[in-house]
Protein backbone atom coordinates (compact mmCIF):
# COMPACT_ATOMS: atom_id res chain seq x y z
CA UNK A 1 0.00 0.00 0.00
CA UNK A 2 1.57 3.20 -0.66
CA UNK A 3 2.53 5.52 1.73
CA UNK A 4 0.62 8.62 3.12
CA UNK A 5 1.40 11.67 4.17
CA UNK A 6 -0.07 10.64 7.67
CA UNK A 7 2.15 7.87 8.17
CA UNK A 8 5.30 10.31 7.60
CA UNK A 9 3.64 12.56 10.29
CA UNK A 10 3.14 9.47 12.47
CA UNK A 11 6.94 8.68 11.76
CA UNK A 12 7.54 11.64 12.40
CA UNK A 13 6.13 12.48 15.81
CA UNK A 14 7.13 8.61 17.03
CA UNK A 15 10.79 9.27 15.98
CA UNK A 16 10.90 12.94 18.06
CA UNK A 17 9.33 11.56 21.09
CA UNK A 18 11.91 8.93 20.89
CA UNK A 19 14.81 11.58 20.27
CA UNK A 20 13.13 13.88 22.95
CA UNK A 21 12.92 11.24 25.96
CA UNK A 22 16.79 10.63 24.92
CA UNK A 23 17.19 14.87 25.68
CA UNK A 24 15.36 14.43 29.01
CA UNK A 25 17.43 11.72 30.22
CA UNK A 26 21.09 13.06 29.37
CA UNK A 27 20.20 16.77 30.45
CA UNK A 28 22.23 16.45 33.25
CA UNK A 29 24.93 14.28 32.23
CA UNK A 30 25.33 15.83 28.53
CA UNK A 31 29.08 15.82 27.46
CA UNK A 32 29.38 19.51 26.10
CA UNK A 33 31.59 20.62 22.88
CA UNK A 34 32.22 24.12 20.90
CA UNK A 35 32.14 23.45 17.30
CA UNK A 36 32.79 27.06 17.13
CA UNK A 37 33.28 29.98 18.92
CA UNK A 38 29.69 30.08 20.77
CA UNK A 39 28.26 27.48 18.85
CA UNK A 40 27.59 24.32 21.09
CA UNK A 41 27.40 20.52 20.34
CA UNK A 42 26.53 17.57 23.06
CA UNK A 43 26.42 14.37 23.06
CA UNK A 44 22.63 13.95 23.19
CA UNK A 45 22.56 16.17 19.73
CA UNK A 46 24.07 13.42 18.38
CA UNK A 47 22.27 10.63 20.26
CA UNK A 48 19.00 12.18 19.43
CA UNK A 49 20.03 12.17 15.59
CA UNK A 50 20.80 8.82 15.50
CA UNK A 51 17.86 7.86 17.42
CA UNK A 52 16.13 9.93 14.22
CA UNK A 53 17.71 9.10 11.89
CA UNK A 54 17.28 4.94 12.66
CA UNK A 55 13.87 5.82 13.39
CA UNK A 56 12.99 7.17 9.73
CA UNK A 57 15.49 5.54 7.76
CA UNK A 58 15.06 2.38 8.89
CA UNK A 59 11.17 3.20 8.11
CA UNK A 60 11.75 4.07 4.97
CA UNK A 61 14.99 3.41 3.31
CA UNK A 62 14.50 5.39 -0.07
CA UNK A 63 14.38 8.75 1.76
CA UNK A 64 16.86 11.43 1.93
CA UNK A 65 18.00 12.93 5.07
CA UNK A 66 19.81 16.10 6.02
CA UNK A 67 20.93 16.36 9.79
CA UNK A 68 22.48 19.08 11.69
CA UNK A 69 25.06 16.53 13.19
CA UNK A 70 26.37 15.07 10.53
CA UNK A 71 25.59 15.57 7.08
CA UNK A 72 28.67 15.99 5.53
CA UNK A 73 29.88 19.41 3.50
CA UNK A 74 26.25 20.50 4.09
CA UNK A 75 25.95 24.49 5.24
CA UNK A 76 22.47 23.68 5.70
CA UNK A 77 21.06 24.30 2.25
CA UNK A 78 18.91 22.00 1.22
CA UNK A 79 18.29 22.58 -2.50
CA UNK A 80 21.62 21.21 -3.01
CA UNK A 81 21.40 18.31 -1.44
CA UNK A 82 17.97 16.93 -2.57
CA UNK A 83 17.49 16.18 -6.20
CA UNK A 84 13.98 17.04 -7.31
CA UNK A 85 11.01 14.61 -6.90
CA UNK A 86 12.85 13.07 -4.02
CA UNK A 87 11.55 13.18 -0.39
CA UNK A 88 14.14 14.55 2.45
CA UNK A 89 14.22 14.41 6.16
CA UNK A 90 15.56 17.87 7.29
CA UNK A 91 16.31 17.52 11.07
CA UNK A 92 17.57 19.70 14.11
CA UNK A 93 18.13 17.14 17.04
CA UNK A 94 18.23 19.67 19.40
CA UNK A 95 17.33 23.15 18.33
CA UNK A 96 18.13 25.63 21.09
CA UNK A 97 21.18 23.60 22.44
CA UNK A 98 22.63 26.71 24.31
CA UNK A 99 19.04 26.45 26.04
CA UNK A 100 19.81 22.80 26.75
CA UNK A 101 23.21 23.08 27.66
CA UNK A 102 22.20 25.44 30.59
CA UNK A 103 19.17 23.33 31.53
CA UNK A 104 16.42 26.37 30.15
CA UNK A 105 13.59 24.73 29.23
CA UNK A 106 13.01 25.95 25.89
CA UNK A 107 14.61 23.68 23.17
CA UNK A 108 12.93 21.19 20.59
CA UNK A 109 13.21 18.46 17.87
CA UNK A 110 12.47 19.69 14.54
CA UNK A 111 11.98 17.16 12.11
CA UNK A 112 10.62 17.57 8.88
CA UNK A 113 10.13 16.14 4.92
CA UNK A 114 10.72 17.83 2.57
CA UNK A 115 10.41 17.52 -1.18
CA UNK A 116 11.41 20.51 -4.33
CA UNK A 117 12.03 22.61 -1.38
CA UNK A 118 8.69 22.82 0.06
CA UNK A 119 8.11 21.03 3.68
CA UNK A 120 5.12 18.85 3.81
CA UNK A 121 5.37 17.85 7.00
CA UNK A 122 6.69 19.11 10.03
CA UNK A 123 7.03 18.56 13.35
CA UNK A 124 8.36 20.32 16.53
CA UNK A 125 8.34 18.51 20.01
CA UNK A 126 9.54 20.08 23.11
CA UNK A 127 10.10 16.96 25.75
CA UNK A 128 10.19 19.53 28.87
CA UNK A 129 6.55 20.28 28.49
CA UNK A 130 5.09 17.49 26.33
CA UNK A 131 4.20 19.67 23.33
CA UNK A 132 4.12 18.11 19.90
CA UNK A 133 3.58 20.92 17.42
CA UNK A 134 2.99 19.16 13.67
CA UNK A 135 1.74 19.80 10.31
CA UNK A 136 0.55 18.30 7.04
CA UNK A 137 1.06 21.18 4.34
CA UNK A 138 -2.97 22.60 3.54
CA UNK A 139 -4.39 20.74 6.06
CA UNK A 140 -3.89 23.09 9.40
CA UNK A 141 -1.30 22.95 11.96
CA UNK A 142 -2.07 21.25 15.62
CA UNK A 143 -0.64 20.80 18.94
CA UNK A 144 -0.86 18.08 20.76
CA UNK A 145 -3.48 16.94 18.40
CA UNK A 146 -5.91 20.53 18.94
CA UNK A 147 -5.94 22.89 16.07
CA UNK A 148 -4.05 25.82 16.75
CA UNK A 149 -4.25 29.14 15.01
CA UNK A 150 -2.25 32.80 14.70
CA UNK A 151 -3.23 35.10 17.05
CA UNK A 152 -4.15 37.75 14.25
CA UNK A 153 -2.78 40.91 16.37
CA UNK A 154 -2.37 43.61 13.22
CA UNK A 155 -0.72 46.69 15.50
CA UNK A 156 3.00 46.23 16.23
CA UNK A 157 2.54 48.04 19.38
CA UNK A 158 0.00 45.32 20.15
CA UNK A 159 2.54 42.97 19.53
CA UNK A 160 5.32 40.65 21.14
CA UNK A 161 7.93 39.95 18.98
CA UNK A 162 11.04 37.25 18.96
CA UNK A 163 15.00 37.54 16.83
CA UNK A 164 17.31 35.25 16.37
CA UNK A 165 20.80 36.13 16.35
CA UNK A 166 23.07 34.22 14.68
CA UNK A 167 26.17 32.73 17.55
CA UNK A 168 28.70 34.96 15.98
CA UNK A 169 26.59 38.15 15.99
CA UNK A 170 28.72 41.84 16.13
CA UNK A 171 27.96 44.93 17.85
CA UNK A 172 27.66 46.19 14.53
CA UNK A 173 25.53 43.63 13.16
CA UNK A 174 22.47 44.15 11.33
CA UNK A 175 20.35 42.16 13.67
CA UNK A 176 21.33 44.39 16.69
CA UNK A 177 20.45 47.12 14.70
CA UNK A 178 17.10 45.84 13.89
CA UNK A 179 16.93 44.06 17.69
CA UNK A 180 16.60 47.71 18.66
CA UNK A 181 13.91 49.64 16.13
CA UNK A 182 11.71 46.51 17.04
CA UNK A 183 12.43 47.12 20.93
CA UNK A 184 11.25 50.90 20.61
CA UNK A 185 8.46 50.13 18.39
CA UNK A 186 6.85 46.63 19.53
CA UNK A 187 5.14 46.15 22.78
CA UNK A 188 7.96 43.97 23.93
CA UNK A 189 10.40 42.37 22.70
CA UNK A 190 11.94 38.27 23.22
CA UNK A 191 14.78 36.33 22.27
CA UNK A 192 13.93 32.93 22.93
CA UNK A 193 16.57 30.85 21.55
CA UNK A 194 15.00 28.32 19.69
CA UNK A 195 14.14 29.36 15.92
CA UNK A 196 11.78 26.54 15.80
CA UNK A 197 10.08 26.90 18.92
CA UNK A 198 9.78 30.82 18.03
CA UNK A 199 8.27 29.55 14.19
CA UNK A 200 5.59 27.37 16.70
CA UNK A 201 4.68 30.04 19.31
CA UNK A 202 3.36 32.16 16.41
CA UNK A 203 1.23 29.19 14.90
CA UNK A 204 -0.47 28.95 18.91
CA UNK A 205 -0.19 32.72 18.91
CA UNK A 206 2.12 33.18 21.97
CA UNK A 207 4.02 35.47 19.99
CA UNK A 208 2.69 37.48 17.61
CA UNK A 209 6.33 37.69 15.63
CA UNK A 210 9.34 36.52 14.55
CA UNK A 211 12.40 37.21 12.87
CA UNK A 212 16.04 35.35 11.62
CA UNK A 213 18.51 36.77 9.64
CA UNK A 214 21.08 33.52 9.33
CA UNK A 215 19.15 30.39 10.39
CA UNK A 216 20.08 27.37 8.42
CA UNK A 217 17.26 24.82 6.84
CA UNK A 218 16.99 22.22 10.21
CA UNK A 219 16.36 25.12 12.52
CA UNK A 220 13.23 26.59 10.45
CA UNK A 221 11.91 23.47 8.21
CA UNK A 222 8.99 22.50 10.34
CA UNK A 223 8.97 25.43 11.95
CA UNK A 224 7.73 27.53 9.17
CA UNK A 225 4.97 25.12 7.79
CA UNK A 226 3.64 24.86 11.62
CA UNK A 227 3.46 28.73 11.31
CA UNK A 228 1.51 29.24 8.23
CA UNK A 229 -0.64 26.36 8.29
CA UNK A 230 -1.78 28.30 11.34
CA UNK A 231 -2.90 31.05 9.07
CA UNK A 232 0.59 33.26 9.71
CA UNK A 233 2.01 35.79 7.31
CA UNK A 234 5.52 34.28 6.78
CA UNK A 235 8.25 35.75 3.77
CA UNK A 236 11.89 36.17 3.49
CA UNK A 237 13.60 39.04 5.11
CA UNK A 238 13.06 41.22 2.04
CA UNK A 239 9.06 40.62 2.10
CA UNK A 240 10.13 38.32 -1.26
CA UNK A 241 8.63 34.50 -1.15
CA UNK A 242 9.97 32.49 1.58
CA UNK A 243 12.66 29.76 0.87
CA UNK A 244 14.25 27.04 2.93
CA UNK A 245 17.37 27.92 0.95
CA UNK A 246 17.80 31.36 2.06
CA UNK A 247 18.11 31.19 5.93
CA UNK A 248 15.80 34.36 6.53
CA UNK A 249 12.59 34.67 7.66
CA UNK A 250 9.86 37.45 9.07
CA UNK A 251 6.58 35.61 10.33
CA UNK A 252 3.82 37.40 11.71
CA UNK A 253 0.38 36.88 13.01
CA UNK A 254 -1.77 38.85 10.71
CA UNK A 255 -0.29 40.70 6.81
CA UNK A 256 -0.85 44.37 9.02
CA UNK A 257 1.37 43.35 11.36
CA UNK A 258 3.80 41.55 8.92
CA UNK A 259 4.14 44.81 6.82
CA UNK A 260 4.75 46.57 9.92
CA UNK A 261 7.73 44.28 11.04
CA UNK A 262 9.08 44.20 7.36
CA UNK A 263 9.36 47.88 7.54
CA UNK A 264 10.59 48.35 10.98
CA UNK A 265 13.44 45.22 10.07
CA UNK A 266 14.44 47.11 6.74
CA UNK A 267 14.82 50.52 7.71
CA UNK A 268 18.16 49.39 9.03
CA UNK A 269 18.60 47.26 6.02
CA UNK A 270 18.18 50.18 3.93
CA UNK A 271 20.69 52.90 6.28
CA UNK A 272 23.72 49.98 6.18
CA UNK A 273 23.65 49.67 2.04
CA UNK A 274 22.95 53.03 1.42
C1 LIG B 1 19.99 27.87 17.01
C2 LIG B 1 18.63 28.34 17.46
C3 LIG B 1 18.69 29.83 17.71
C4 LIG B 1 19.20 30.61 16.49
C5 LIG B 1 20.55 30.07 16.02
C6 LIG B 1 20.44 28.57 15.76
P1 LIG B 1 20.86 25.38 17.55
O1 LIG B 1 19.95 26.48 16.72
O2 LIG B 1 17.65 28.11 16.50
O3 LIG B 1 17.40 30.32 18.01
O4 LIG B 1 19.40 31.95 16.87
O5 LIG B 1 20.92 30.74 14.83
O6 LIG B 1 21.71 28.11 15.38
O7 LIG B 1 22.29 25.74 17.28
O8 LIG B 1 20.49 25.50 18.97
O9 LIG B 1 20.43 24.13 16.89
CA1 LIG C 1 19.00 24.77 15.29
CA1 LIG D 1 20.79 21.95 16.74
Amino acid sequence: MPESLDDYLNAAETAARRAGKILVDMLQTAIVKEKSRKDLVTDADVAAQHIIHESLIGRFPSHRFVGEEGTPGSDGTVSDLIPDGEWCWVVDPIDGTANYVHRLPNFAVSIALVRDGQTHVGVVYDPMSDEMFSAILNRGATLNGEAISASGCRDIEQALIAASFPPNVQRTSIEVQQFIEVLVQAQSIRRLGSAALNLCFVGCGRLDGYWAGKVRSWDIAAGALIATEAGACLTSRDGTPFSLSRGDLTVAASDSLHRQLLACLNVHVQSAEG
